[in-house]
């Protein structure tokens, strides 16, 4: 069926958009305060390759992105198919999203979640006005890549699982 409608409604495009699959990730930094944020995003995608850039866009309502933002570093933490549950955590607002999380050292000092199957280390770069997102855009200072298939998002649902996507 196709629609040519002149007004595309928020429910309308989540749906025809929600049949494009992504994989899911969590974005994470350092508060001013050094406590740990994060937030699940499935918007990441890369942009080029040299110089090496990618994106993602954070909703204007998000509390967590204005606070890594201050941070001018932010981590891309790729989730391994089993890890549906921390998808779940990190698409809350408010409390402690890190209770009983799993982390592991790096170097880098961004948090670092165990398990993830590859992690990027970015600083922004540029940040554009997206409507009601932010297009943000890192430059990717460090990569680390581990075995596992990634944790797939389709049509609201990871692993056969609704999640709530704002
Ligand atoms: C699978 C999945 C993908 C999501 N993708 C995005 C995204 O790309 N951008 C975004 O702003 N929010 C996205 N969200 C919602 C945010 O994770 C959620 O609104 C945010 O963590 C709210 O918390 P905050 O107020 O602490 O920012 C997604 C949620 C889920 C479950």
């Amino acid at each position: 069926m196709t629609s040519t409608q002149p007004d595309v409604s928020p429910a309308v495009l989540r749906e025809v958009c929600g049949r494009w699959a992504t994989g899911v990730a969590i974005v994470t930094g350092n508060g001013i305060d050094g406590m740990p944020l994060g937030m699940a995003v499935n918007s990441f995608t890369s942009v080029s390759l040299d110089p090496p850039l990618v994106l993602f866009c954070s909703a204007l309502t998000s509390s967590t992105w204005p606070r890594i933002k201050q941070g001018s570093r932010f981590a891309v933490n790729i989730l391994a198919e089993s890890q549906s549950d921390l998808a779940r955590s990190f698409a809350r607002s408010g409390g402690d999203k890190f209770a009983g999380v799993a982390l592991r050292s790096a170097p880098d000092g961004l948090p670092a979640l165990a398990g993830a199957i590859a992690r990027l280390v970015c600083r922004i770069e540029d940040v554009h006005p997206g409507g009601d997102h932010e297009v943000v855009v890192g430059r990717v200072l460090a990569t680390e890549l581990f075995d596992g298939d990634p944790l797939l998002f389709h049509r609201g649902k990871t692993a056969g699982m609704a999640l709530p996507v704002s």
